[in-house]
């Protein structure tokens, strides 16, 4: 059976990685996780002083991109790679809402954006690959055979985040994450690079009123009608 690549794009929080796990799962593809990468990249600027409160050293950061080293690893236990900052597993430390405040900046500059396609092609120049982000249809594969881009309204997106948040045992208030999301979405649709678009020829997937099976159905549907 032919192998595609599948890009799933849309806003923060909108259940892209959800639906693009179980979709890789099913058909036994390999999932990246293109925002994971650009928290790793932004954890790394917080860990070595280039983010600190009020001040962003974006050209300290740029000098080091070459001392960043973004791995994935499949965990057995979980179903899915986990990412790896210089090899050390960075899968939680990436997901706190200081992270989320400082990613978009970072997800702005050219550069880091440059290093991070070039590795997210190479995940997928074999193709049998989903990948989910904000530029994945549009600028990392914009071959790709199926393209989604997933909505849902912000106050939706901002509670399953709070959810998974509290879950994990953070503290966080859902007016700061809702905060967050909006303020995400701004800055990812309208940087200079590579904003947040949806492709022309992608499918529009409004998951506001759809649960996690409906939407799975829906995409799997769409995944086989392509292969
Ligand atoms: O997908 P996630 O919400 O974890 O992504 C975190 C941030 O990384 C986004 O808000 C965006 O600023 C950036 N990003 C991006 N391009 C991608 C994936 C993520 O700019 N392909």
């Amino acid at each position: 059976m032919q192998k595609i690549t599948i890009a799933i794009d849309g806003f923060s929080s909108t259940g892209k990685s959800t639906v693009a796990k179980q979709l890789a799962k099913s058909l036994g593809y390999v999932y990246v996780d293109s925002g994971a990468m650009y928290r790793a990249v932004t954890l790394f600027a917080m860990q070595n002083g280039f983010i600190e409160t009020g001040c962003f050293d974006k050209d300290g950061l740029i000098s080091q991109l070459d001392h960043i080293k973004i791995s994935f690893k499949f965990n057995k236990d979980l179903g899915f790679a986990e990412v790896y900052l210089n090899e050390k597993n960075v899968e939680k430390d990436i997901r706190s809402l200081e992270v989320s405040n400082f990613v978009s900046p970072v997800a702005t500059i050219s550069e880091v954006r440059e290093q991070l396609v070039k590795q997210q092609q190479n995940f997928g120049k074999d193709k049998g690959v989903v990948m989910d982000g904000r530029d994945i249809g549009t600028v990392v594969f914009p071959d790709a055979e199926l393209k989604l881009f997933m909505t849902a309204s912000a106050e939706k997106r901002a509670k399953r985040r709070y959810d998974e948040l509290i879950e994990r045992g953070d503290d966080v208030s859902y007016d700061d994450v809702l905060k967050n999301v909006q303020t995400r979405d701004h800055i990812d649709s309208t940087r200079e690079d590579s904003p947040l678009t949806m492709a022309e020829d992608a499918i529009k997937v409004d998951n506001s009123s759809m649960n996690l099976k409906e939407q799975f159905e829906f995409v799997l549907k769409l995944s086989e009608d392509k292969i």
